[in-house]
């Protein structure tokens, strides 16, 4: 059995000028997603269900667990010399960890700390997404946006944990992608799954097919053509929507299939987040041998304007999404 730390420590030796920061950094993230699993476990027996009351800056309704998760994860990085900020889904704007520590980390952390709120009050699986940029202003002085706002192929590190049946950390440095499995009696992630790929094979499509009435003609189009008869290539696919991107992302990982939230009628950059969403999943995808795309440009090559900017996403196995990407370039809308 090999721990998350063993393993990190071990990839670490193969870097000679590792400094060990990206390591500690990721100590962290794994400090707040053990605190995170904990009380989720346990939600139905705290005062944690349920909404806060309080509305983000996107104007959605925060969940009592996104403000919990959000403050654990952000003390748990505060505490290290390695971040100089952060910037979450759940914060109007970036925050800046003020002081020498502070001003002197090497680091920028993004993260949607509790993903598919609205699965909490159901006991269904939800996650933590984190995505790592290098800083680019200068070490000794407070981060700024600028930091924040880099094209997604700068992450040094990105991941996400999966509070399911069982708890999973998934993370990649660009070296693959591993998945950890939690041992809550241990209190240790192990390593379950070394270097993940999507299978070969993929037949799943995972998309809020109740919007369908305001998807884009090449996704409607598309998503006939997953229910099509066909032998030669295993269609009709099967459907699976969990309402959560990180459940989603990670069955289709394992077995092979797409996740499209697209531009609809209404929401014309589609839902999800390019910070916080978007680009840790666009990288993992990548590394695990997939493909991740707005429709038609390659996410990790959009370079962001704001920091809580929406993109339609096409996220998982790599000929799903070209076949995706073949339709909506066949049938633009008019
Ligand atoms: P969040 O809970 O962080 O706001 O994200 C929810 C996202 C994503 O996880 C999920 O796949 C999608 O919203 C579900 O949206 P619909 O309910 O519109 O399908
Ligand atoms: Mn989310
Ligand atoms: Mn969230």
């Amino acid at each position: 059995m090999k721990t998350l730390g063993e393993f990190i420590v071990e990839k670490q030796q193969d870097f000679p000028h590792a400094t060990g920061e990206l390591t500690a950094l990721l100590s962290a993230i794994k400090l707040g997603a053990k605190i995170i699993h904990r009380d989720i476990n346990k939600a139905g027996l705290v005062d944690i269900l349920g909404t806060s009351g309080i509305s983000n800056v996107q104007g959605e309704v925060q969940m009592k667990l996104d403000l919990f998760a959000n403050e654990k994860l952000k003390a748990a990085l505060q505490a290290r010399g390695e971040v100089a900020g952060i910037a979450s889904e759940e914060e109007d704007e970036i925050v800046v960890f003020q002081g020498e520590r502070g001003e002197n980390g090497k680091y920028v952390v993004l993260m949607d700390p509790l993903d598919g709120s609205s699965n909490i009050d159901v006991n269904v699986s939800v996650g933590t997404i984190f995505s790592i940029y290098r800083r680019i202003t200068p070490l000794g002085t407070p981060v700024t946006e600028e930091d924040f706002l880099q094209p997604g192929h700068a992450q040094v590190a990105a991941g996400y944990v999966v509070y399911g049946s069982s708890t999973m950390l998934v993370y990649t440095t660009g070296y693959g992608v591993h998945a950890f499995t939690y041992d809550p009696s241990l209190g240790v992630f192990c390593l379950s799954h070394e270097k993940v790929r999507f299978p070969a094979k993929a037949n799943m499509y995972s998309i809020n097919e109740g919007n369908y009435i305001r998807f884009p003609l090449g996704v409607k189009k598309y998503l006939k053509y997953c229910q099509e008869q066909d032998e030669a290539t295993s269609r009709p696919y099967t459907s699976r929507y969990i309402g959560s991107l990180v459940a989603d992302f990670h069955r289709n990982l394992l077995k092979g299939g797409i996740y499209i939230y697209p531009s609809t009628a209404s929401h014309p950059n589609g839902k999800l987040r390019l910070l916080y969403e978007c680009n840790p999943m666009a990288f993992l995808a990548e590394q695990a041998g997939g493909k991740a795309s707005d429709g038609q440009h390659r996410i990790l090559d959009i370079v962001p304007t704001q920091l809580h900017q929406r993109v339609p996403f096409f996220v998982g196995s790599r000929s799903m999404v070209e076949d995706a990407e073949r339709f909506m370039a066949q049938f633009p809308d008019e």
